[in-house]
């Protein structure tokens, strides 16, 4: 059975079994949701005046960073200044040539002084879990530590139809979600040996929109109705709710915290599949829309901020039911409502690591220092 019709089934079940189960935001959440997005939007600017840009870092000499996406946009920056900050850093992307033509110029910039940067193309397409895998075990083989993963890469095909990934899943919903859920498990190897060490997944304040039937993470069962703003919102939030499972699983003692950010509204490719006019209308409002420079300052400062790790600690010691949110003015944020729900966020989870082909139980073996076998990579092909 395909993971579509599987995901119909068990749909269709679990409504026979709790037919009050809820099926979407309700009207007061929905337009809190919107009241956000709209906030965001208009106040952002004004929000985060009190930022340098770009952020100041920290000396990051010895951290090594794995950024996702980073040929582009957000990622771009953010690859950039910590490498320049000193950091190691490997660009995992899908345009090998393009990041390769991206380092040179960065080093140029340098202009010869000082030590080079320290900075590596990794190949990563997360439309491809096979792919995921195979940098995951490549990165592992090297048995060195990990500080910091980003996760960065993500797509939102404004007005696109339904497209369904060869892994059969909903694009959105695969690189957005269930691809980097997958990389972040897989690399937790790598970041207990880097520990005190961060994953930051670049979330979206889309998240107080989205809804996500554990059920139906693919939306295809014919509950609702499908659009790419449904997509989005829905993988976005999703990521919440899974980064809050992960966060709340993994003990203190680890030193791995997961975090999620929103950049704030940006000026990037994001909106590449807009209608050509509304592209240049958007351009039109530079006094809104962040740069990217400007939109990489929430996740740089999740990533490299030394007060970060307290904040995460506080919410632990509360057991706080979604993972430290950061906003775009790098101060706290409390997630959507819907993030809170911890019975659903529970059964993403499970959901999330049988869709991405792992055992129930990978989180307790990988923390015991055991080896998980994905379904999917190379081997098993
Ligand atoms: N811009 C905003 O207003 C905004 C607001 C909230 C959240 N965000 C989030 O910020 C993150 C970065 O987006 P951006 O605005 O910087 O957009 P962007 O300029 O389009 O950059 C997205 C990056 O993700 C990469 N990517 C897309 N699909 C991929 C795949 N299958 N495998 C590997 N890499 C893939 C792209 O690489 P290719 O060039 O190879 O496609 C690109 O480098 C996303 O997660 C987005 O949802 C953006």
């Amino acid at each position: 059975m395909g993971s579509d019709e599987t995901a119909a089934s068990s749909s269709s079940t679990s409504a026979i079994i709790n037919p009050s189960k809820k099926q979407g935001l309700g009207w007061i959440e929905w337009g809190r949701g919107w009241y956000k997005v709209v906030e965001e939007f208009l106040f952002q600017r004004i929000m985060a005046s009190h930022l340098e840009n770009p952020l100041p870092l920290p000396p990051l000499d010895g951290l090594t960073c794995i950024v996702t996406g980073s040929t582009s946009g957000i990622g771009l920056e953010i690859a950039r200044q910590l490498a320049q900050a000193g950091a190691h850093v490997v660009m995992a992307v899908r345009k090998i040539k393009l990041a390769q033509e991206l380092i040179q110029k960065w080093q140029e910039e340098k202009g010869g002084l000082g030590m080079p940067l320290n900075i590596e193309v990794m190949e990563l397409d997360l439309l491809s879990m096979d792919s995921v895998v195979q940098f995951a075990e490549a990165w592992n083989a090297r048995l060195a530590p990990l500080n910091i993963l980003i996760n960065n890469a993500g797509i939102f095909s404004i007005g696109e139809p339904q497209r369904i990934s060869k892994d059969g899943f909903e694009e959105h919903m695969q690189v957005n979600h269930l691809a980097p859920a997958l990389l972040s498990m897989l690399l937790l190897p790598s970041l207990l040996r880097g520990s005190p060490s961060r994953i930051v997944n670049v979330n979206s304040v889309m998240h107080f929109v989205g809804f996500v039937d554990p059920n139906d993470m693919n939306v295809t069962a014919g509950k609702r109705k499908y659009s790419s703003l449904v997509g989005y919102a829905g993988s976005k939030l999703a990521q919440v709710k899974f980064s809050s499972i992960l966060q709340k699983r993994i003990p203190a003692e680890a030193g791995v915290n997961v975090i999620c950010v929103t950049p704030g509204i940006v000026l990037t490719n994001v909106a590449r599949d807009l209608p050509k006019f509304l592209i240049a209308g958007y351009r039109l409002i530079p006094y809104f829309i962040f740069d990217p420079i400007e939109g990489s300052r929430s996740t740089l400062f999740a990533a490299a901020d030394p007060q970060v790790p307290d904040y995460c600690a506080v919410l632990k010691q509360d057991e706080w039911p979604v993972c430290p949110y950061i906003t775009f003015d790098c101060r706290p944020m409390n997630a959507s409502e819907e993030a809170h729900n911890l019975e659903t966020s529970q059964e993403l989870w499970e959901k999330t690591l049988e869709m991405v082909g792992l055992p129930s139980d990978s989180l307790e073996k990988l923390l015991e220092g055991e080896q998980v076998q994905c379904q999917y990579g190379p081997a098993r092909e």
